[in-house]
């Protein structure tokens, strides 16, 4: 067997498939024997061999073996590699599959390492189907033992422009990280989503049908992204009775954490995401259902009065590309920090290349990102890169515009707000931080620069008298 796939979940055997696709051959166990038996039930493969014991398992690899966990992410994986440890040999590999914390594959890493196992934290996006057919793949470890998993990885992995969507990334927790930074641009992108569809149709009173197509004519030019695409299917598609599913959905999100670990990260490194951030409180707060509507009662609301204007539609347009403009500077600017602080040497035109293909948000404009990293390989910020300079200059009164009217009309937009207000920061000459180091220094002696001197001062600071 040339891998083993520990965990017969939807990711887990679907990536079983897909490797046997690939004629690799592909041995698969699961805790549970009842899941193995309804996947080789289900899906039969003649490169796919099941095992009901672990021992079985490990012993029908070849060598140095390579294990791949398709697990849920936490105690289940040291569980696992507690079960596994005595069956390995040196020189073996695990590879984790999963949505992992980075800084337990960071922890893991190098315990395993000392024992003589080699660890990958591979990082895969792209859903059920990304896994079956291709998903984007973001391999972190030893760069020395990367070939030896090169092959499979890449062979299964999505293709953009006859390119595959896995590149080694960086040493231990690289892939899990770019991964988690990954899906809180995912959260970013889909909160933006959700803001252009609230406003096309408070503002402009379009059907779920009409916004439909509005998106499906969008998903033709430079807003052209996976996410787009199956909102433009959600949006026209119908429940039982011919009503819009839509509809009768809650409005309320869940999550399973990975966005709000990469605002956690990004407050330890000292740079904004608060474009993510708000798209993930903005899924904290949906679930304050009772309170929300309760709220719509207490406080003063502009009455709406909803009208088709294209003009309006065009601006909801370009805010929608902004704002993804913005989340992925942000996200990007991350990477940077991270990159550093971990010594990762993350080649950021090569994630964004990785992103064009099986992830979630697999995007057109991702090869923009890759060609102004080519062009700026240090650029500070990729809003500052030539291209999207230009991009937000020419589309940024769009954004102001439909921000205004979101406010005019009490509308809930946080993300929108805060691509504006991100940009507001960003392109500030002044933002009355010296007030804030003043304030510092009047009730902590914190000390403040000068514009005048070099060097840290104290001011005895006099209370007025009144
Ligand atoms: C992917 C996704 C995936 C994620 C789900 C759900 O890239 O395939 O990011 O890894 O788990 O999208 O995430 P939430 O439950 O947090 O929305």
């Amino acid at each position: 067997m040339n891998i083993g796939i520990i965990g017969m979940g939807v990711m887990g055997h679907n990536l079983a498939l897909n490797m046997a696709d690939h004629d690799f051959q592909v041995a698969c166990y699961n805790r549970t024997a009842s899941v193995t038996e309804e996947v080789f039930k289900k899906y039969p493969h003649a490169n796919m061999h099941a095992f009901y014991n672990l021992e079985e398992f490990v012993n029908a690899l070849e060598k140095p073996r390579k294990i791949m966990l398709m697990i849920k992410a936490g105690q289940a994986v040291d569980a696992v590699i507690g079960q596994l440890l005595p069956l390995l040999s040196t020189g073996d590999i695990i590879l984790d599959g999963g949505n992992s914390f980075f800084q337990d594959t960071i922890k893991r890493s190098a315990e395993l390492e000392a024992k003589g196992i080699h660890y990958f934290g591979v990082g895969i996006s792209g859903g059920e189907e990304g896994a079956r057919k291709g998903p984007a793949i973001m391999p972190g470890g030893k760069k020395e033992i990367y070939p030896q998993i090169q092959d499979i990885l890449e062979s299964i992995a999505a293709k953009a422009e006859g390119e595959p969507c896995c590149h080694y990334i960086g040493t231990d927790g690289a892939g899990h990280f770019v991964k988690m930074v990954h899906n809180g641009i995912e959260y970013a992108d889909m909160q933006l989503l959700a803001e252009t569809y609230l406003l096309l149709k408070e503002v402009a009173g379009l059907s779920n049908k009409e916004i439909s197509d509005i998106f499906v004519d969008w998903n033709k030019g430079e807003l052209h992204s996976y996410l787009l695409g199956i909102t433009a299917d959600i949006l026209a598609d119908k429940d039982v009775d011919g009503t819009d599913l839509i509809d009768h959905i809650l409005d309320l999100s869940s999550q399973k954490g990975t966005g709000k670990w990469t605002g956690i990260e990004a407050l330890n490194e000292g740079i904004d995401v608060s474009l993510i951030t708000a798209a993930c409180n903005a899924r904290f707060m949906s679930n304050f259902l009772t309170e929300r509507q309760s709220g719509s009662k207490l406080i003063s609301k502009t009455a709406v009065h909803p009208q088709v204007k294209d003009d309006f539609i065009e601006s909801v347009r370009k805010s929608l590309y902004v704002g993804k403009i913005v989340a992925y500077a942000q996200g990007f600017s991350l990477y940077k920090a991270a990159s550093t602080k971990y010594e990762w040497h993350l080649d950021l035109g090569e994630i964004a290349s990785i992103f064009r293909g099986g992830c979630i948000i697999q995007a057109r404009f991702l090869n923009d990102i890759t060609n102004a990293y080519a062009a700026e390989k240090t650029a500070a910020n990729l809003l500052f890169t030539q291209f999207f300079l230009k991009q937000v200059n020419a589309n940024k009164q769009d954004l102001q515009l439909c921000v205004k009217t979101a406010i005019d009309y009490d509308l809930p937009v946080p993300a929108l707000l805060n691509a504006i207000g991100y940009l507001n920061i960003a392109s500030s000459k002044w933002m009355g931080a010296n007030l804030i180091e003043a304030q510092r220094d009047y009730f902590g002696a914190h000390t403040f620069a000068r514009t005048d001197k070099t060097g840290k001062f104290h001011h005895i600071w006099q209370h007025r008298k009144i």
